[in-house]
């Protein structure tokens, strides 16, 4: 299975992607976390990176496509992937579907997960990542068994430096502007699935595993009949 999740920040892509990842056993690929590990390093992109990341702005397309393109070439991601983050605009919608031509394969399905603006601000200034494993947690919602600490691995929790209130409205600025072109890009190749993102994320994560079960016509059958529509 090929995925794409989409939604805006703190819809929970990331929650999601993990979930659905260890259940069909195929690797989770989150551009987000790439590239935050890829900014850590102590160099001239390293700190470029940085500074697009704590601003809650765009990495540019090319960086982004790049990085993924080398991901998704990786042996595991042969048996299919979802991915969390990427794309985000246009342009790399298209790359992408550039990328899996060449492997002479197709995405199977764009979730799109819907949460209420008011919602993922809640949702974002309580979240909590662990530094080790990349858990996540949500001092309200989710929180850790001792606070500050991971239940999986031990690891320290962290509030990521683009969970300021700040650079959350930028985050979501962005994500208005870019999500109506990439949304009809998918709706109009006929595999965009619209998933209700309230709910506790075992709730989600069922309403989506519904949502693939029934979508299970294949993508030559559906790409017929979005072209006889
Ligand atoms: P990225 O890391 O992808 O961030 P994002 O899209 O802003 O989304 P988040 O990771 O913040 O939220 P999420 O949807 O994963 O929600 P989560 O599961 O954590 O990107 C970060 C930055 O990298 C971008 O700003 C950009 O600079 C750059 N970047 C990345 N990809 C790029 C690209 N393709 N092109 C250009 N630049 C790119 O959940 C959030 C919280 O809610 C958690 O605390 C969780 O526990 C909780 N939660 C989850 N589900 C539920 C639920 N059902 N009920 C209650 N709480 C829940
Ligand atoms: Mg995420």
């Amino acid at each position: 299975m090929r995925l794409v999740l989409l939604g805006g920040p703190g819809a929970g892509k990331g929650t999601q992607a993990r979930l659905i990842a260890a259940r069909l056993g195929i690797p989770h690929v989150a551009t987000g976390e790439l590239l935050r590990a890829a900014g850590r390093a102590d160099t001239g992109i390293g700190r470029q990176l940085r500074g697009y990341l704590d601003k809650g702005a765009l990495v540019p397309d090319e960086t982004v496509v790049e990085l993924t393109r080398e991901r998704l070439k990786e042996p595991d991601a042969g048996r299919g992937f979802v991915l969390d983050g990427f794309p985000r605009t246009l342009a790399q919608a298209e790359q992408l579907d550039l990328m899996l031509e060449q492997q002479e394969v197709q995405l199977d399905y764009s979730v799109v997960v819907q949460v209420p603006e008011d919602e993922l601000v809640k949702r974002l200034s309580g979240r909590r990542t662990c530094r080790q494993c990349g858990a996540m947690y949500h001092v309200g919602f989710r929180p850790p068994r001792v606070a500050g600490v991971c239940d999986v691995c031990g690891g320290e929790l962290y509030l990521r430096s683009d969970d300021t209130e700040q650079t959350v409205r930028r985050r979501l600025e962005l994500y208005r502007e870019q999500a109506t072109p990439l949304l009809d890009y998918y709706r109009r190749q006929g595999v965009l699935l619209a998933v209700d993102g309230l709910g506790s994320a075992e709730i989600v994560e069922q309403r989506i595993a519904l949502a693939l079960a029934g979508n299970h016509q294949s993508r030559p059958d559906r790409d017929r009949r979005a072209r006889m529509a």
